[in-house]
C-alpha cells in the first residue's frame, strides 16, 4: 500500500486544499504508473511476445478504431486432440464438483498462485470459493484444465474458463472468462503457460465460443483497460504488523487507527439480499451496468449463483435497500484470505473485495458513499481486515470520502479475439469526475 499526505485539518474543506489534494493524487498516480511500467518491464513490441504474437489479440502498435473479432474460425478448423505433452506429463480435467479434486486444486494454488511483488502475501482459495467461482450456470466441466505428473498423478498446472455473456460497446458476445492460470513453481519458464492457454482455448472453441476476457497483473498484448487497486483499511494494527499498511512519517499509530474507524450508519431498509428480491435486483443491476462500455449480462440463475450465498462458507455477501416494497439499491462484496508469508504473529489476512452494486438514486456519489458505509459495517462485523476496490465501475467516486488509499497493484483487462478501442478503467483520467463509464465488469 502507498501512503497519503497529511492534510492540515483547518484547510481540509477549503477549495485550495481540495485542489492541492487533487494535484497530489495526480502526482501519486503518475509516480505509481511510472513505477508500474518499470516493474513490468513493458516490452517494446508485440513481436517480443513469442506466444502472444501468434494469437488473435490486438498488437501494441495497433490502435483499433472499430470493434469486432480478429479472426473468424469454423468448428472443423479446431484441433480434435490436445497438443501432446513432454513424457512424464498428461492432460486432465479437474472435477470441480469432487471434494478430492478441489482439495488438489487448493493445494496447487495455495503453494503456487499469485504473490505480491515483495512475496509477502499469497491468495488462498478455499474449496467453497473455487466451487462458487468455477460452477456458474452453464459451466462446462471440460473448461477446468489440468496437467498431472503421469507417475505420481500430482496436479502441476491449471487453467479454467466459465461462460459469460459480455457486452462490449453494445455488441453482445458469448464469451468465457479465463481465470486461475497456475503452473507449479518447479515448472516455471518452460513455456507451459502457452500450452495451457492453447488447450483451454481449444476446448472452448469446440463449443463454438471464440472470445474470452481475462485479467493479468503483467502486460500482455494489449490490455483493453487497466484498473488500479484501492484499499480501505479496517484493522490498521494487524495490517501494519504484517507489512500491508505503513505508518506515514508525521503520524502515529493512534491517528491511523482513528482514521479508519468504521462508524455505524443509519440506512433505513438496508438488509440482506433474499431470493425473492432477485427479479428486481436483476433489473436494477442490468440498467445500472448498461452505461458501461464493458460489462456482463446476468440472467436470473446467474444472479442467484453469484449473489445468494449457497452455504455458510460462501464468500459472497449481498445487501439491498428496500423502500416501501421497492428495491432501490443493491451492493455486494466477496471475501478471500491471503496467506501471510514469514510473519510470526499472523498467518492470514482477511480481504473483502467490492463486487457488483446498483442504485436507482441519481445523486450517485452521495448514495454510493452511504451504501459503501453500510457495507463496511458488515465487512467489519465479518472480521475482514481490509476492503479492496478497483477503479472500475463508479468506485472512485467514494474513495476520498471513505478513506480508501491507492495501492501499488494494477490489473489489466485483456480481450481474446476481439478488438475495440481502449476502455477507461478509472485511472486514465487524472481526476475521476464525472464518472468515465468504462469498466463495468468484475472478475474474481
Ligand atoms: C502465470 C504463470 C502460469 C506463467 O508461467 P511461466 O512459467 O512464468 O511462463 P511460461 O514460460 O510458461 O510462458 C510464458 C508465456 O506466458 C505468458 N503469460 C505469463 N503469464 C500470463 C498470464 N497471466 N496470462 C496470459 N499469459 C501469460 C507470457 O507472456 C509468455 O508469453 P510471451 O512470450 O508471448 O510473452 C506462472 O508464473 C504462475 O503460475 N504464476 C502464479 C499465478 C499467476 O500469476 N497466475 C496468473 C493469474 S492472472
Amino acid at each position: 500500500m502507498s501512503n497519503e499526505s497529511n492534510n492540515s485539518k483547518d484547510a481540509k474543506d477549503s477549495k485550495e486544499s481540495k485542489e492541492s489534494n487533487e494535484k497530489l493524487l495526480k502526482m501519486i498516480k503518475a509516480m505509481l504508473a511510472e513505477k508500474q511500467k518499470e516493474k513490468q518491464n513493458e516490452p517494446k513490441s508485440t513481436d517480443q511476445h513469442k506466444f502472444w504474437k501468434t494469437q488473435p489479440v490486438v498488437r501494441y502498435e495497433d490502435k483499433p478504431v472499430e470493434q469486432g473479432p480478429l479472426k473468424l474460425q469454423t468448428l472443423d478448423e479446431v484441433p480434435k486432440q490436445p497438443q501432446s505433452l513432454p513424457t512424464g506429463f498428461e492432460w486432465c480435467t479437474v472435477d470441480v464438483t469432487d471434494e478430492g479434486h478441489l482439495a488438489e486444486l487448493y493445494d496447487l494454488l495455495y503453494a503456487n498462485y499469485i504473490e505480491d511483488d515483495d512475496e509477502q502475501f499469497r491468495f488462498k482459495y478455499p474449496a467453497a470459493f473455487l466451487r462458487w467461482a468455477l460452477t456458474p450456470p452453464g459451466w462446462n466441466p471440460e473448461f477446468a484444465v489440468g496437467i498431472r505428473a503421469t507417475e505420481s498423478q500430482k496436479l502441476l498446472a491449471f487453467i479454467s474458463g466459465i461462460p459469460a455473456n459480455l457486452v462490449v460497446r453494445e455488441a453482445e458476445i458469448k464469451a468465457v472468462e479465463i481465470n486461475f492460470l497456475c503452473v507449479h513453481k518447479k515448472l516455471r519458464s518452460k513455456r507451459l503457460a502457452p500450452v495451457m492457454i492453447k488447450e483451454v482455448t481449444r476446448r472452448v472453441n469446440l463449443t463454438e465460443v471464440w472470445q474470452a476476457l481475462f485479467t493479468a497483473a503483467t502486460i500482455i498484448p494489449t490490455p483493453v483497460s487497466t484498473a488500479q487497486y484501492y484499499h480501505r483499511v479496517i484493522d490498521w494494527s494487524k495490517l501494519y504488523e504484517v507489512g500491508f499498511a505503513h505508518l506515514p512519517e508525521n503520524s502515529t499509530p493512534e491517528e491511523q487507527i482513528a482514521q479508519v474507524e468504521v462508524k455505524k450508519v443509519a440506512l433505513e431498509g438496508f438488509r440482506k439480499l433474499e431470493l425473492e428480491d432477485l427479479p428486481q435486483v436483476q433489473k436494477l443491476l442490468s440498467e445500472y451496468l448498461s452505461k458501461f462500455q464493458l460489462y456482463q449480462k446476468f440472467d436470473l440463475d446467474e444472479m442467484k449463483h453469484w449473489f445468494i450465498p449457497a452455504s455458510k462458507e460462501s464468500p459472497v455477501m449481498s445487501y439491498v435497500v428496500e423502500e416501501n416494497g421497492v428495491i432501490t439499491d443493491f451492493i455486494s462484496c466477496y471475501g478471500l484470505e491471503s496467506t501471510v508469508l514469514g510473519n510470526h504473529k499472523h498467518d492470514t489476512i482477511r480481504i473483502a473485495y467490492m463486487f457488483y452494486y446498483a442504485t436507482q438514486h441519481e445523486d450517485l456519489k452521495e448514495r454510493l458513499t452511504t451504501l459503501y458505509e453500510a457495507l463496511l459495517v458488515k465487512v467489519k462485523e465479518n472480521n475482514y481486515d481490509v476492503l479492496n476496490a478497483l477503479t472500475a465501475m463508479d468506485n472512485p467516486l467514494v474513495f476520498e470520502n471513505l478513506n480508501f488509499k491507492p495501492g501499488d497493484g494494477f490489473l489489466n483487462y485483456n480481450l481474446f479475439n476481439w478488438k475495440t478501442p481502449r476502455i477507461d478503467g478509472g485511472i486514465d483520467n487524472s481526476v475521476y469526475e464525472p464518472a468515465p463509464g468504462g469498466l463495468g465488469v468484475v472478475l474474481l
